[in-house]
């Protein structure tokens, strides 16, 4: 049986405060004094780095870092560096204090709110870029986008120096990236993907979907369904070509002014395939109005 003292700390990680939120900091130093106190106590420490305006998308994924770690760091940053100009950095919903209401109701420990300064001190110099699976689709159309994220998420886990750090595969693209750059640079933090969530239309939680009128979030939910018809037409052996121009079609007929790319790719590499041999992406992205949705699906056995 275990002792009082084990048996009062065994459900203490499954408890959640459901009305105070978690502390927050707001410095690299106050970070790493944090983060240091709970690894000298032998915790684990993990990392959800977000934009904030948090939905139940972020909320998963607090959930899926709180069960490989003991310490959960939750940070929130709009992230200039990763907005290329006429983008949304300006109008990208903040909501601070909503955001840690809902953080009140999760696993997270720390909340960590830098500022613009914070993160890039005067005189700043350095990114970090990654080339290759950088430069094709979300790189080809947002020139820049991924250089801003592996620098801010490359400064982010040498600020945190967390054991493990989790991403939502709603954006397969930057988790490929994250996972070359964690690679190529040695960084010893164990990167998780996290399910994509999605709404009861099976629209991919994001936080632009507010962006959408109601007239264009219903074309939405139209999405993740010519997806998964392209899945099921591959699975039974259409041609990747024909599956994909199918599904542009589709798209444009259930009423989006754009689309972006339907390309059914190489799930670690993101290379475009030609021939299906078990496992595949369709990685897609069409635009509403002002507002670009993304979506992708596994097709055949994961890796
Ligand atoms: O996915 C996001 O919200 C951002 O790109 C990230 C990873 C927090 C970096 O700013």
């Amino acid at each position: 049986m275990a002792s009082t003292a084990q048996a009062w700390q065994l459900p203490l990680k499954k408890v959640v405060n459901m009305t105070v939120s978690p502390p927050v900091v707001r410095t690299v130093a106050d970070l790493r004094a944090r983060t240091a106190d709970a690894r000298k106590s032998g915790k684990k420490i993990g990392l959800v780095p977000t934009m904030g305006a948090l939905h139940h998308g972020h909320l998963s994924l607090v959930d899926v870092v709180a069960n490989q770690s003991d310490f959960v760091v939750v940070s929130i940053f709009v992230n200039p560096t990763q907005f290329g100009q006429g983008e949304d950095f300006e109008a990208y919903p903040r909501d601070e204090q909503a955001d840690l209401t809902k953080l009140a109701q999760t696993g997270a420990d720390l909340v960590y709110i830098p500022n613009v300064a914070e993160m890039y001190p005067a005189g700043d110099a350095s990114k970090v870029s990654v080339s290759g699976i950088s430069d094709k689709f979300e790189g080809e159309h947002r020139p820049g986008h991924f250089d801003g994220v592996a620098t801010v998420v490359s400064k982010l886990f040498m600020q945190c120096l967390p054991d493990v750090a989790v991403f939502g595969e709603k954006d397969y693209q930057q988790l490929a990236v994250i996972r070359q750059f964690v690679r190529d640079l040695s960084i010893p933090v164990h990167v998780v993907g996290a399910p994509i969530i999605r709404e009861s239309d099976g629209l991919a939680a994001s936080s632009r979907n507010v962006y959408l009128s109601s007239r264009e979030r219903q074309i939405a939910g139209q999405f993740n369904l010519v997806l998964k018809k392209l899945v099921h037409a591959v699975e039974n052996g259409s041609v990747l070509i024909d599956a994909e121009q199918a599904a542009v079609e589709a798209l444009l007929s259930a009423g989006f002014d754009t689309v972006d790319y339907v390309s059914i790719v190489d799930p670690a590499t993101l290379e475009p395939l030609i021939e299906f041999k078990g496992h595949a992406r369709v990685i897609s992205v069409a635009r509403l109005g002002k507002v670009r949705l993304l979506d992708n699906m596994a097709i055949g056995s994961s890796l």
